[in-house]
């Protein structure tokens, strides 16, 4: 969407806000032991309280309130039976809407003890997100998102999941522009707009390229040896700096 009123921009922060409270919430009670399902409980209570509905489970009818994946599974994970243990990597991903309009958020996360590894693929991925954030100013090139987040994965040895991408949003949680690539697509001549509403959602990898569906039709794999993640904000083009919705 292309934000016209102050109205407008107030929704998108609402939402925004409750989507930020709810991954904080989740993220809180990471500790070993804990379940994916019981995490997921944590953030349907929350959004129910803000009276705030589970875009994935509304929008796609996905079996759970948020998406958690966990080590090899990069994205749309279902919340279930899996029990964290130490050293995992879980990425926790929100997206719900209120009053008609939507937010989106994710963010990733170390069960301790961490390693270096972890801990460097974690930042790399803030980063990409930060610098990719610094290059979205209305009247540029879309792809230079992807052109930075590529550039910041390879810089420290990691690469981008493709087929993964950031996204229009706003009125509904995926609208044009629909995909805007990981990685720098010179083909891609589309430019951003000042208003419109976007989110950037880097995925950063310590190896793979692409992933596949695992058999229970949502989870998205990225392979049994490779790790990944992703951060995500919800934000609107503007002259400068983008404006960003989701910051808790
Ligand atoms: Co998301
Ligand atoms: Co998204």
């Amino acid at each position: 969407m292309k934000v016209a009123s102050e109205r407008d921009i107030e929704a998108l922060r609402a939402i925004g806000q409750v989507v930020a409270r709810t991954l904080a919430e989740m993220a809180a009670a990471i500790e070993p032991g804990i379940t994916t399902l019981e995490l997921d409980k944590i953030g349907a209570a929350a959004l129910r309280k803000a009276k705030a509905r589970s875009a994935p489970r509304c929008v796609y009818s996905f079996p759970g309130d948020t998406c958690i994946s966990v080590n090899e599974e990069a994205a749309h994970g279902i919340p279930g039976e899996r029990v964290l243990e130490a050293g995992d990597v879980i990425n926790i991903d929100v997206s719900a809407e209120m009053d008609g309009y939507f937010g989106d958020t994710g963010a990733t996360f170390l069960v301790p003890p961490e390693d270096d590894l972890k801990r460097r693929l974690l930042e790399t991925a803030e980063q990409a997100l930060a610098r990719a954030m610094q290059a979205a100013v209305a009247g540029a090139r879309l792809n230079l998102i992807g052109h930075a987040i590529e550039i910041t994965a390879g810089n420290a040895g990691f690469t981008t999941l493709r087929d993964l991408g950031s996204h229009g949003v706003g009125r509904s949680l995926h609208e044009e522009p629909r995909f805007i690539a990981n990685y720098h697509d010179p083909l891609d001549t589309r430019r951003l707009h000042d208003g419109q509403v976007i989110t950037i959602e880097p995925f950063i990898s310590t190896g793979s390229s692409g992933c596949r569906t695992a058999s229970d039709g949502w989870t998205l794999i990225s392979g049994a040896d490779n790790l990944s993640a992703q951060f995500e904000h919800t934000m609107v083009i503007r002259d400068g700096e983008p404006l960003i919705m989701t910051l808790p």
